[in-house]
């Protein structure tokens, strides 16, 4: 596709150079287009991503599996948080930066939530923040708007609560994730993640909110879609869930470009005279 082949910089970001904001979330789903966010944790990929036209970047805490190598997010901390969101700040011209607030930096207390998510923004130039839960996160929401700290909510499967729920698996009490998604919005979230619920609850959710939703496992009824980066560059094959669909093979070029440089050192091809100073 020709769209595909151009460089950096002539697709979606020079077309729309205007930064994406909070507000622009809302006119979205009020024009009933749709949002499109991918995680990004480092400066070349969110590059790309703001220059592909992605809407927003998510530096999710997901990057605890798929950067750092962790079974689960859990011990993920608010400096490695900060460490991603920085690099992911200097790669984006357009997109807006939410920053995932990592587990235990917001459940202690409120005081603790907006001091943790104040020096997220301070520090890296993000401009939103993300807490996974419902109903039980709306103090800790609360406190973090009050400092004029805009807000995503993710309801659903939460995989902070990994141990809790016993595993990643599909939320399936529509009642429950309902009312989180409802408290969220009262609350004043500008945004809701819905992550792997079946497709007709996160429709009816969508339809029940005035705030977008973001699905990932949510089918097809959603304002938005998030995915994590290395799942649909096929970066990282350690889970492969089903709802994810893989856009690229990077996995398999790398590895590939790696074995041919390993073949041409050894063999003596390259470097060649043509990559030497005189
Ligand atoms: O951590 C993350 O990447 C996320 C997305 C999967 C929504 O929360």
């Amino acid at each position: 596709m020709a769209t595909t082949t151009q460089p950096i910089g002539l697709m979606g970001a020079a077309a729309d150079p205007r930064p994406f904001t909070v507000p622009d979330f809302q006119a979205v789903k009020v024009r009933g287009e749709r949002l499109t966010v991918l995680t990004a944790y480092d400066y070349t990929m969110a590059r790309l991503f703001d220059a592909a036209g992605v809407d927003c970047l998510l530096v999710g805490d997901s990057l605890g599996m798929v950067v750092q190598g962790l079974e689960t997010p859990l011990s993920v901390t608010v400096d490695e948080m900060i460490y991603h969101a920085r690099l992911v700040t200097r790669g984006a011209r357009r997109c807006l930066v939410v920053v995932d607030m990592p587990f235990m930096s917001y459940q202690v207390s409120p005081q603790q939530a907006v001091e943790n998510a104040g020096r997220i923004i301070k520090e890296t130039g993000a401009h939103a923040v993300k807490l996974e839960g419902g109903v039980r996160t709306v103090p800790a929401i609360e406190a973090i708007l009050s400092a004029d700290i805009p807000v995503m909510g993710h309801v659903g499967l939460t995989p902070q609560s990994v141990n809790r729920l016993g595993g990643f698996r599909v939320q399936r009490d529509e009642e429950a994730i309902l009312e989180d998604a409802l408290a969220l919005e009262k609350a004043g979230v500008f945004a809701v993640v819905i992550e792997c619920v079946p497709s007709e609850v996160a429709r009816k959710i969508t339809a029940a909110l005035k705030v977008p939703t973001i699905g990932i496992g949510a089918g097809p009824g959603c304002d938005g879609q998030v995915l994590v980066a290395h799942d649909m560059l096929g970066l990282f094959d350690e889970i492969k869930p089903r709802f994810v669909k893989q856009y690229a093979e990077l996995g398999d070029l790398i590895l590939r470009a790696a074995a041919d440089y390993c073949r041409d050192v050894r063999q003596g091809t390259f470097p060649g005279p043509e990559h030497g100073f005189r």
